[in-house]
């Protein structure tokens, strides 16, 4: 695997692919990698002749300084994964590599920013959508792979790359969960054994919702999902909504095409999402 630590270094290697008519799939991460980041990479690598993955913890997307500080890094751990996933490149820029002081971004994203993350973190989807059209412009990938874990994100790129007619196809991966349900999360690691089971709830709650989908209305389904939430003690309901997948509008009917469970809680000093497709 190449070690890309420059803007330069990186649209070089890119231009040598398309040269060699390779397509090319692209990665983006913070690091702290695990098993939902390694599935990502492998599908890329199933689905384009070379992988491109990136490792930045882009501070323009934190609006709390010490999320900032605290996000786990762990640079060496993550270059043996992405080795042994057989990554092909890794683009591991410094702070300098990617913006010029004082830079000014604003994408009109409309009502995907008024909910959910949108409101609970001010600024979080400028900044990723800051860093994730500078590294679509540089890299010009032909697919580039996201979690489903991060589905408001999702939908917020997908407007982002229609929006610029951006080349690219989005492809966004099902959530890769831990044996007892948690989605993984490069947050997980901040967990402690007592708080990693307290949060195991969101999930659950989640795979309840499901299992009733069909025989309950959403307003019981909600009204119960949220009772047992704010019930459990130690966890911090951010929101648990049940909406259209498409524009992550509520629902309270069962006739939009595609429907999504979203949930986003605090427990200890972790902030957790999660979600789960409950009609597509
Ligand atoms: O999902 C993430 O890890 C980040 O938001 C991303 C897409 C890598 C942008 O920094």
């Amino acid at each position: 695997m190449k070690v890309l630590k420059t803007q330069k270094d990186l649209q070089n290697q890119v231009y040598l692919l398309k040269a060699q008519n390779q397509s090319i799939g692209f990665v983006p991460t913070m690091g702290a990698l695990h098993e939902g980041h390694l599935s990502l990479i492998r599908t890329a690598r199933q689905q384009c002749d070379s992988t491109i993955s990136s490792i930045f913890v882009n501070p323009t997307q934190f609006n709390d300084p010490k999320d900032l500080a605290n996000y786990p890094r762990n640079e060496a751990l993550d270059l043996d994964k992405l080795r042994e996933a057989n990554c092909d490149f890794v683009f591991i820029p410094d702070i300098t590599e990617v913006y010029s002081p004082n830079e000014y971004w604003h994408f009109d994203i409309g009502k995907l920013e008024q909910i959910f993350e949108g409101t609970s973190r001010p600024g979080h989807y400028q900044g990723v959508t800051q860093i994730v059209k500078k590294f679509f412009d540089w890299i010009t990938p032909n697919i580039a792979f996201f979690g489903q874990k991060d589905y408001q994100q999702f939908l917020i790129i997908r407007q982002l790359v229609s929006h610029f007619g951006l080349p690219v196809q989005l492809f966004c991966h099902p959530t890769i969960r831990e044996s007892n349900g948690l989605a993984m999360s490069s947050r997980n690691a901040r967990l402690n054994e007592h708080e990693r089971q307290i949060a195991q709830t969101l999930s659950r709650t989640l795979f309840d919702i499901k299992a009733h989908f069909a025989d309950k209305s959403i307003k019981d389904l909600l009204s119960e999902a949220r009772s047992k939430l704010t019930n459990t003690p130690e966890l911090e309901l951010s929101y648990l909504s049940i909406c259209d997948a498409e524009t992550l509008e509520e629902t309270n009917e069962k006739t939009p095409a595609k429907i999504i469970a979203l949930v986003a809680a605090r427990i200890g000093e972790i902030r957790l999402i999660d979600n789960i497709i409950l009609k597509s």
